[in-house]
């Protein structure tokens, strides 16, 4: 089951500053978001705008931004952009639905999301990686991370709240399928295990995904 916008807004809304707080400077207990992202920085280069797309409270728009890239960060949740803006005062972090961007075609050079699927149905997985494509540049950068699985997970509580959310999970033949399909090519999986004791215990996954230069 997916939820609609509100329902995904409504419970970051809720839950803003316990977010923040858990997972405020994540990266710095994870070796893997680390070499990922230096990757990614080093990739894009000079290359702007890059765009953190569900930035939640803005931690890995701060690790990229903290490498030297000209990085914004958007997200559904008026709150978690405030942490964000609280806690980043120097990053620009605005309002917007990764669903329906409100971007031109081949405008953003990069784009990372981390998590941010975590509420979508596959459908959505899809529009949402047909909006990426579309407002990137030829040639530009798609990160995207996921729990790997087949199952949906319903919570009941999270961050010490009472919620009702279901939290889903990915096969990486699915998401690179997927990507395949909305255009992207030299798709590249990188999957790991968890980091026990500093995460939650799925397995994870990093994909690198780039838009092609000329139309195939
Ligand atoms: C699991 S959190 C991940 C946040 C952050 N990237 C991280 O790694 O901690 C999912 C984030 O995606 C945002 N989000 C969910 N659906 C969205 C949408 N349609 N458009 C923009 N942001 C969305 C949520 O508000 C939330 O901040």
């Amino acid at each position: 089951m997916g939820h609609n916008l509100r329902k995904i807004e409504n419970l970051y809304d809720s839950l803003a500053k316990e977010y923040a707080e858990t997972f405020s400077g994540e990266h710095e207990k994870k070796p893997k978001d680390q070499e990922i992202l230096h990757r990614f920085a080093q990739e894009i280069g000079g290359r702007r705008p890059v765009w953190d797309f569900g930035c939640g409270p803005g931690q890995t728009t701060k690790y990229l931004k903290n490498l030297g890239i000209e990085i914004s960060g958007l997200d559904l949740s008026e709150e978690l952009l405030a942490q964000a803006r609280t806690i980043h005062p120097e990053i620009h972090f605005r309002k917007g639905n990764i669903l329906e961007l409100e971007f031109e075609n081949d405008s953003i050079a990069g784009v990372v999301a981390f998590y941010a699927a975590v509420h979508f149905t596959e459908e959505q997985v899809g529009v949402a990686f047909r909006e990426v494509f579309r407002v990137l540049q030829p040639g530009g950068i798609f990160l995207f991370t996921y729990h790997i699985g087949e199952k949906t997970i319903h919570i009941d509580e999270f961050l010490g709240k009472k919620v009702d959310i279901d939290f889903m999970f990915f096969t990486s033949d699915f998401i690179f399928r997927c990507l395949k399909d909305s255009g992207f090519e030299d798709i590249e999986v990188i999957e790991r295990e968890p980091y026990p004791g500093v995460e939650y215990e799925s397995r994870r996954a990093y994909v690198f995904a780039i838009k092609p230069v000329a139309p195939k």
